[in-house]
């Protein structure tokens, strides 16, 4: 019995967890990497798996970490099923078969048989597999000794292994071991060949199924996909459920089901994906696990006893969990035939072509990272084939070609190794310097088209037919493309960093598939960039890491939404940024962008969350009750209004349990102005805003109150003016710092004095002539919230 592909994925589950933000998504995951001793526990830091320095202090998850964890399952008699049965010692296979390949790759081809037992030895010895060397076996006859035999190894007191070092192995082999098998009490036999083409194993059994001892150990390849639960960032979210067949739904036990939850859950079920309901943080002493369960199996439709209470702080019922998914998540095969795009009419058989089978690798990309040496690292799902180093490879929707430098797992640091398979979860090294070529949600596949039909004899180079390839293949379907929903303008503080801003900017768009940005200039601060982003926790946070990580200081503009302007010639232009609103005569009406917003939130806080959405412009829907405790609000809003500081707001209002969700519906006309700012007499173009005209006045000076306290004092007098339509609405003053030119000087001369304030005067009025006033990068960040 070979070793053979479908064995080894029946071991892999490929899982995510889902929930709403803090519901302990990463902390569970932290209990994961110990219990499977993927990571140390002396190394062991809270949230392993948030590794940027912004995600720590903030304590969430901004971006996905992947992760393989390995977990032997002991399976006792009773518990067994055929499958289980069908792999015999896998664990030991397992860790023989990745020696076997470590050897392969080390020692290279072309060896006698000794040179690889040798090596092979000592890898045993690196990853403590016991074996003996030199054992004599006896051979028994009718239950006589009728001689002995020696394999190249004994391990584990179970298993014999024999090596070879052949261009090929055949039958002949093969049945000369099951013979020496079947006279020793052994069950299993490995017959490695060390070929030119790698390292090649076989499994030899001799055993009636029905009596395999036990209990019965198997090895499982846990892949898990941490994924952050922040409204901003339900797009990672979708990425991560394309690549795994399970989710682990966890909903905090003292705060029940959330609009996350819920919208989660929605993209999950999309996806086709077995959902695995789970009540976290049971050891709360506020802990509400009866309700929540209760909450939560009406929402699945299904028992509650189908529900585990697990605390990821104490560890309970963790392994249950884990055991959970190895049983209820299905292993990768049953997935793969499925190509999501294909429409129901669209009836071709995927892979089959007339003429010869062709054998195509697919492999998703779900995210990327950008590594100084190996260029862009793709992480992805191998949905068919395989890749390895030396593969020649191309990104589908990219055209990008290139040798696979690398191809490895998520240990969770990346971790070498020699192939990755249908059904894996790992990275691909891809060499490429330009991040561009590499985008979230294509496809990669190897070049080269393999006939499986070709036999060893057929030695005429395999034929590559570019056209009957491109008919054949299709690519993996995309993810959910990511919707900017904010615009803000970055520009360097300093004209000359214009090439470090577009620098930095490529690289995070490689760890953040969901940023976009084009060039874009302004008559006042030069050559910038107009970002897009999900939220306004994303600007938030990428305004910090081009501060943090790349050093730069900038002037960001006020973030803005996507508007609609017919003009009066009856054409329609799309701005992003209020200062690109064309003069008011020109324009005859302003759309803006209108969501559903749905918010879930526990009753005794529904006043003052209706209060709060009060204050904003907003249509009322409707109020629906979500089990006995838990309403569900439902209105229609501008987007404009809950892209700034409702978020923040809703969470204080409600002591941080209601939650919120949103879909851009449409767009709408509105009555809008222009808010404009100057300071000292000069328009800021980056502190321009759209506003709803009836609010205008509110807003003109709420913002020249803030800026009033944000700008720091200069050597003049400074004035702040919020102007619509050429018209001032409101005015705040800095005073001018005041430097003590007449300290010096006590008693005495008044004149001379009056002198020297005089000539500071002079100054005072020659700088404020001269006069821009330069704002540092705080006043603008401060300026991002209301
Ligand atoms: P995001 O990544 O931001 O979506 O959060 P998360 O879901 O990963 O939550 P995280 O694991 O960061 O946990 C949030 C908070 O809850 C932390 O303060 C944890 O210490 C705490 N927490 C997590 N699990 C448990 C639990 O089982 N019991 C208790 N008492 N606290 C927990």
């Amino acid at each position: 019995m070979r070793l053979n592909l479908i064995n080894y994925m029946e071991n892999i589950r490929n899982f995510c967890i889902i929930a709403h933000v803090d519901h302990g998504k990463s902390t569970l995951a932290d209990r994961f990497l110990e219990l499977t001793g993927t990571v140390e526990k002396r190394k062991m830091q809270e949230q392993y798996l948030d590794t940027m320095e912004l995600e720590r202090e903030r304590g969430i998850t901004i971006k996905l970490q992947p992760v393989r964890m390995l977990y032997t399952r002991t399976v006792t008699d009773k518990e067994r099923t055929i499958t289980d049965t069908k792999l015999l010692y896998e664990d030991l296979t397992y860790k023989i078969r990745g020696a076997a390949f470590e050897v392969r790759k080390q020692v290279g081809p072309g060896h006698k048989e000794s040179v690889y037992q040798k090596a092979l030895a000592l890898e045993f010895e690196k990853i403590g597999v016991p074996f003996e060397k030199e054992k004599r076996l006896d051979v028994l006859y009718n239950g006589e000794k009728v001689g002995t035999y020696q394999p190249d190894f004994l391990v584990a007191q179970k298993v014999i292994i024999e090596i070879k070092a052949l261009s090929f192995v055949g039958q002949k082999e093969e049945k000369q071991i099951w013979h020496y098998l079947k006279g020793t009490p052994y069950n299993l036999a490995l017959l490695i060949n060390f070929s030119p083409n790698g390292a090649d194993i076989q499994r030899i059994i001799n055993l009636p199924l029905q009596s395999v001892p036990s209990p019965q150990e198997s090895v499982y390849f846990l892949n898990l996909i941490d994924t952050p639960g922040h409204v901003d960032f339900s797009y990672e979210v979708s990425r991560s459920l394309a690549a795994v067949e399970g989710a682990i739904l966890l909903v905090d036990a003292s705060k029940g089901v959330q609009a996350q939850t819920l919208a989660n859950l929605h993209l999950a079920k999309t996806q086709g994906l077995i959902i695995i309901p789970v009540v976290n943080k049971i050891d709360l002493p506020n802990a509400r696990t009866a309700q929540v369960k209760e909450e939560l199996a009406h929402l699945l439709e299904t028992e509650q006893n189908e529900i585990l209470e697990v605390s990821g702080k104490t560890g309970e019922n963790v392994e249950k969990l884990l055991q959970a998914v190895i049983e209820k998540v299905p292993p990768p095969s049953t997935r793969t035939i499925t190509d999501i795009k294909r429409t129901i009419t669209d009836k071709s058989p995927i892979r089959s072509v007339s003429g010869p089978t062709l054998s195509v690798s697919r492999a998703l990309i779900f995210d990327s990272s950008f590594d100084a040496y190996k260029g862009v690292i793709a992480y992805v799902r191998v949905f068919d084939g395989s890749f390895k180093r030396g593969d020649k490879s191309v990104a589908w929707a990219s055209k990008a070609k290139f040798d696979v430098l690398e191809v490895g797992f998520f240990s969770p640091k990346l971790t070498t190794s020699i192939e990755l398979s249908a059904g894996d979860i790992g990275y691909i090294a891809t060499g490429l310097k330009d991040p561009g070529l590499v985008r979230v949600g294509d496809t990669l596949t190897t070049r080269t088209i393999t006939d499986t039909k070709r036999t060893i004899a057929d030695k005429s180079p395999i034929k590559s037919v570019p056209g009957q390839y491109e008919s054949v293949f299709r690519p993996l379907a995309g993810y959910k493309e990511p919707k900017p929903m904010v615009f803000a303008s970055f520009f360097p503080e300093n004209a000359e960093e214009y090439d470090d801003l577009k620098d930095a900017l490529g690289k995070l768009k490689l760890t953040d598939a969901s940023l976009i940005y084009e060039p874009e200039s302004s008559a006042g601060l030069g050559r910038g960039f107009r970002l897009g982003f999900l939220g306004m926790l994303h600007v938030e946070i990428i305004s910090e890491r081009l501060k943090r990580e790349f050093n730069l200081s900038l002037i960001i503009s006020t973030p803005s939404v996507e508007y609609s302007v017919k003009l009066t010639g009856g054409e329609e232009v799309r701005i992003r940024s209020a200062s690109l609103l064309p003069d008011p005569s020109k324009v005859e009406s302003i759309a803006e962008p209108v969501v559903d917003l749905e918010i879930i939130t526990p009753s005794s806080y529904l006043g003052s969350v209706m209060e709060l959405v009060s204050s904003y412009r907003n249509i009322y829907k409707a109020t629906d009750y979500f089990g006995k405790e838990t309403a569900l609000l439902k209105y229609e809003m501008p987007l404009s209004e809950i892209v700034t500081d409702f978020y923040d707001k809703l969470k204080s209002v409600s002591s941080g349990y209601a939650s919120m969700s949103y879909e851009v519906k449409g767009m709408t006309v509105n009555d809008l102005v222009r808010l404009d700012i100057l300071i000292a007499g000069e328009l800021v173009e980056s502190f321009s805003r759209i506003v709803p005209k009836d609010k205008a006045y509110y807003e003109g000076r709420a913002m020249a109150a803030k800026l009033k306290e944000v700008v720091p004092p200069q050597w003049f007098e400074v004035a702040i003016q919020a102007v619509i339509g050429g018209k001032v609405i409101a005015r705040e003053s800095i005073r001018a710092k005041r430097k003590d030119v007449t300290g010096y000087l006590y008693g005495g001369d008044v004149t001379r004095k009056m002198k020297l304030l005089e000539k500071q005067k002079k100054g005072k009025k020659k700088m404020k002539e001269a006069g821009r006033v330069n704002l540092p990068q705080e006043v603008f960040l401060k300026m991002l919230k209301r």
